[in-house]
């Protein structure tokens, strides 16, 4: 069994209508912890070493977040500001991250049409998480395509419903190692592994 643990970072998740479902739907779950990076230090005052040890323990990382101006919310800037330290995650002695598994969770405001071409945006998710992907390879991690929910201002409740459970089935497949590399590997968005969409 792989060992997960979730960054999750969202500011006011009191008033979330689509991530604190994501996340409360893992609550329960065996072999996954979930860093609320917000509710543990909401002064931005990380804990670095503590931190570390969680990556170290666990095998497949997960940085979930909604989308915030095509980017991350800054707290979880901060933590990959500090946490991804020369001589821990990089560099020639840096190589406590080697071979684990990591990717994003990303809710957006805007439809998955607005992504992809001729859409609103220029680029596409995958293009804007790019930063993301190329701070993985740096740490010798493997970067999985990204777990997607669109249109969150149009709230739909029985879209959300099945979101939540795309997302535990992704989890629990992951944990379980259900899923072949290569099906993997061929994803755009890894909801697609759950239904072909
Ligand atoms: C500061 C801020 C910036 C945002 N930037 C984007 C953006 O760049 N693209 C987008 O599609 N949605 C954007 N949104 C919408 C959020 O992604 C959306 O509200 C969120 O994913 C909904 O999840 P929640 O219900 O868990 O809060 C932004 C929202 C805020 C508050």
């Amino acid at each position: 069994m792989q060992k997960i643990l979730i960054i999750f970072a969202h500011p006011a998740s009191h008033k979330s209508k689509i991530n604190r479902r994501l996340i409360e739907g893992l609550k329960t779950m065996d072999g996954i912890t979930i860093c609320d990076l917000y509710e543990k230090y909401p002064d931005f005052f990380i804990n670095v070493k503590h931190e570390q040890r969680q990556l170290i323990e666990n095998d497949i990382i997960i940085w979930h977040h909604p989308l915030y101006w095509y980017s991350c919310p800054a707290l979880l800037k901060e933590w990959l500001d500090l946490v991804l330290e020369h001589g821990f995650a990089y560099g020639r002695n840096g190589t406590k991250l080697h071979g684990k598994k990591i990717f994003n969770v990303v809710t957006t405001g805007g439809d998955s049409s607005a992504y992809n071409h001729p859409g609103k945006n220029q680029y596409s998710i995958k293009q804007l998480l790019a930063p993301f992907h190329q701070t993985a390879l740096l740490c010798g991690m493997q970067y999985l395509p990204p777990f997607v929910v669109h249109g969150a201002h149009k709230y739909d409740s029985v879209k959300v419903r099945l979101d939540i459970t795309k997302y535990q089935q992704i989890i629990t497949g992951l944990r379980d190692n259900v899923f072949n590399e290569e099906s993997i590997a061929s994803c755009n968005y890894l909801n697609e592994l759950i239904t072909g969409e």
